[in-house]
């Protein structure tokens, strides 16, 4: 199929490097729904691929394929005890056997097994090998690698672009969507082990009986895919299902409360997650509505779920416009209760301090809780970047956030090693992804919202992978082996994070979208009912003066979060990043830059820059014609057209705005506004 529906498993061609022969023997000594699916894979893979029909056996011979556990006696015989136990639960490792041709995936799991076995067949689709001496082990970043829905019960997505919720509540338990394992399927060839099916903004009803019987459902397609579900819950609940009085944490009756919905929950569910908890933020209750802190709230859940072995994912997204500098809220409620956490709980926090702005700065709570555990939460779904209209691959900005230095152990105390239990030696791990799967048949919206979904995955499994690896395996999967079309639209993903950065919000600037939707560009925000924070002016605090918000020491001290040397690099205005410049300072419209331009016109030539590099995704695309199907090319290229005159629209709208501020000309030498 041409219409994007089959996602990275697209593209069924043998790379041009794998030239040594594949055996078409493969052993597999153990049987489970999981090494079925296994079988299934590659009785199916084979074939297209061009190396011929599968046959399975149980008896290990030479020149063969041979996957297992230690419970396999031909693998056991192969790998030692040290090697298996290096490879933890999913980790598996792809040895070539000189001499007799054999390849052998291991692992001490099945999931491990399964994860191997995507990982071969994805070698034999991509240049990455040629598998003559392979010889490699695989063991993941994060323990738990979570993409987190938006979904609502009543089948739409809370910032979703790609169609109605995958999940139909209505038909379930009964009726079942053959999208539902497709979906397990993808996820597990890059890794994803964990899906929290509903909105943080949680409705209580998902834990009702009724519910719960979907839930399970989903839970036992998705099992032997390794694949755990975990469920967003309302802090309410007990009071609006259980009819409480209340859901005050400190409550005993609110604790059986919850005990007993674990226990429930675990009856149908054994290997249930966890919980993901919205609290006390954009209006959800909370355990501070009875005077109590995130602890006593994410304690008392978790002490609810510990028996079962769930965890407890409390997100530190709390935001309640206060009068101070919102971007500073998070750090203030949640740093003064580094400790308190029981073990099972993981503060689940937003790579930026704001939202999911297209740049920010990294959010200074990671290195700050050296006793807490934290997971990173992405955003894969491009709620500010353009919605599924835009292509930008996001791996670029993950990569950027999981690769910064934080200084807070010292030089080399990354958002990666911070997360991932290098640095405090956390016993979970774990990291998030809101998912931008939709009911589209494309899945993501746009063909190449796909490579956010991959992206995240498999930074989830390797958070050392770089995007132009990923993008390239992607592409590779997706489109086609061609060389030119892949270096050619690796260049694109690579640049086009930037070049939205650069045509919504260049230099540190933020949040300029219109309320509510956060589509297009509203700077001067005026709409009635508006949070106080979105005022005009809020965030990019133009004036006659100058532009951006002082977070610095003279300004909301923001700045005070970072760890040095980070502190002082940010707060002094001739150090600070140009990327943040104007996220954390206000500089005369005059400043001038390291590159001699002054402020005002580094701001038109990156808006404008922005917009010419989306005309050149434009002209390269259009060249790609006939290298991919017709389909997707028309697709790609129609979506390509709204998004250059998208940034357009956002350029003319922001300069235009910002002028009647700063009373300067656009430069001669670039194109004039067309929205006048
Ligand atoms: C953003 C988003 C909301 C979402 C919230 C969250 O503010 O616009 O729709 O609920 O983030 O992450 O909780």
């Amino acid at each position: 199929a041409t219409d994007g529906s089959q996602l990275w498993f697209t593209n069924q061609q043998l790379s041009p490097k794998v030239k040594t022969a594949i055996p078409t023997t493969v052993c597999i000594q153990e049987e489970s729904a999981t090494f079925k699916i296994i079988k299934e894979e590659l009785a199916k893979s084979f074939p297209a691929l061009g190396v011929g029909d599968v046959s399975f056996t149980k008896k290990s011979t030479k020149n063969i394929v041979l996957i297992g556990t230690a419970d396999s006696k031909a693998i056991a015989s192969m790998v030692s005890e040290d090697e298996f136990a290096k490879l933890g639960d999913d980790g598996f490792l792809i040895r070539r056997k000189q001499g007799d041709g054999t390849i052998l995936i291991a692992a001490n799991t099945e999931f491990g097994a399964l994860y191997g076995v995507y990982e071969f067949l994805r070698l034999l689709k991509t240049s990455a090998t040629d598998l003559v001496e392979i010889d490699r082990v695989e063991i993941p970043s994060y323990q738990r690698r979570i993409l987190n829905h938006w979904d609502n019960l009543d089948g739409t997505v809370e910032r979703g672009y790609a169609g109605y919720s995958i999940w139909k509540w209505d038909e379930l338990p009964g009726t079942i969507s053959p999208r539902y394992e497709a979906y397990a399927r993808a996820n597990a060839s890059i890794g994803i082990n964990g899906t929290v099916l509903n909105n943080v903004n949680a409705n209580p009803d998902i834990l009702t009986k009724d519910y719960l019987e979907k839930v399970k459902v989903l839970a036992g397609i998705f099992r032997p895919y390794g694949i755990r579900v975990y469920l967003s819950v309302n802090f309410s609940s007990p009071k609006e299902l259980g009819g409480l009085e209340n859901s005050d944490p400190l409550n005993d009756q609110v604790k059986s409360w919850w005990n007993d919905k674990a226990d429930e929950i675990y009856a149908m569910i054994p290997d249930f997650g966890g919980f993901l908890v919205k609290a006390n933020s954009e209006g959800l209750p909370g355990p501070q509505d009875y005077g109590r802190t995130h602890a006593d709230g994410a304690n008392m859940l978790a002490d609810a779920l510990a028996p079962h072995g769930g965890i407890v994912m409390w997100r530190a997204f709390v935001y309640n416009p206060d009068g101070d500098d919102r971007a500073k809220q998070a750090y203030k409620e949640f740093v003064p209760l580094d400790g308190q956490f029981r073990k099972n709980v993981i503060i689940q926090l937003k790579n930026g301090p704001i939202d999911f702005q297209p740049r920010e700065p990294f959010s200074p709570m990671f290195g700050a809780m050296k006793h807490t555990t934290l997971m990173p939460e992405f955003q894969i779904t491009q709620e500010y970047l353009g919605f599924s209209d835009h292509l930008v691959f996001l791996s670029t900005l993950f990569e950027e956030c999981l690769d910064t230095d934080t200084y807070a152990e010292g030089p080399n105390t990354t958002i990666a090693r911070i997360t991932d239990g290098e640095v405090y030696n956390d016993s979970i791990t774990a990291i998030a992804g809101v998912a931008n799967i939709g009911e589209d048949t494309n899945w993501c919206g746009h063909h190449f919202a796909q490579s956010n979904w991959y992206a995240f995955g498999r930074l989830a499994w390797n958070n050392k992978l770089s995007s132009a690896e990923i993008a390239n395996e992607w592409l590779e999967q997706t489109f086609t082996q061609d060389a030119d079309f892949v270096a050619q639209m690796k260049r694109v993903m690579l640049q086009s994070r930037e070049a939205v950065v650069n045509y919504m919000t260049p230099i540190g600037l933020h949040h300029l979208m219109g309320w509510s939707h956060h589509y297009g560009p509203e700077p001067w925000c005026e709409v009635p009912g508006a949070r106080p924070d979105w005022l005009p002016t809020y965030y990019h605090k133009a004036d006659s003066m100058g532009i951006g918000f002082d977070r610095s020491t003279t300004g909301s001290e923001a700045v005070l979060q970072y760890a040095e040397p980070l502190r002082s690099i940010y707060d002094n205005v001739s150090t600070c990043p140009e990327m943040y410049l104007l996220w954390f300072h206000h500089l005369s419209w005059d400043y001038v830059l390291h590159n001699g331009n002054t402020l005002w016109d580094e701001l038109c030539y990156k808006y404008s820059s922005g917009v010419d590099r989306v005309k050149v995704f434009q002209k390269i695309w259009d060249r790609m014609e006939g290298k991919v199907d017709a389909q997707r090319f028309k697709e790609v290229q129609a979506k390509l057209a709204i998004q250059a005159t998208e940034a357009i629209w956002w350029r003319d709208a922001c300069l235009l705005y910002f002028q009647t501020f700063s009373g300067k000309p656009i430069p001669e030498e670039l194109d004039r506004p067309v929205h006048v």
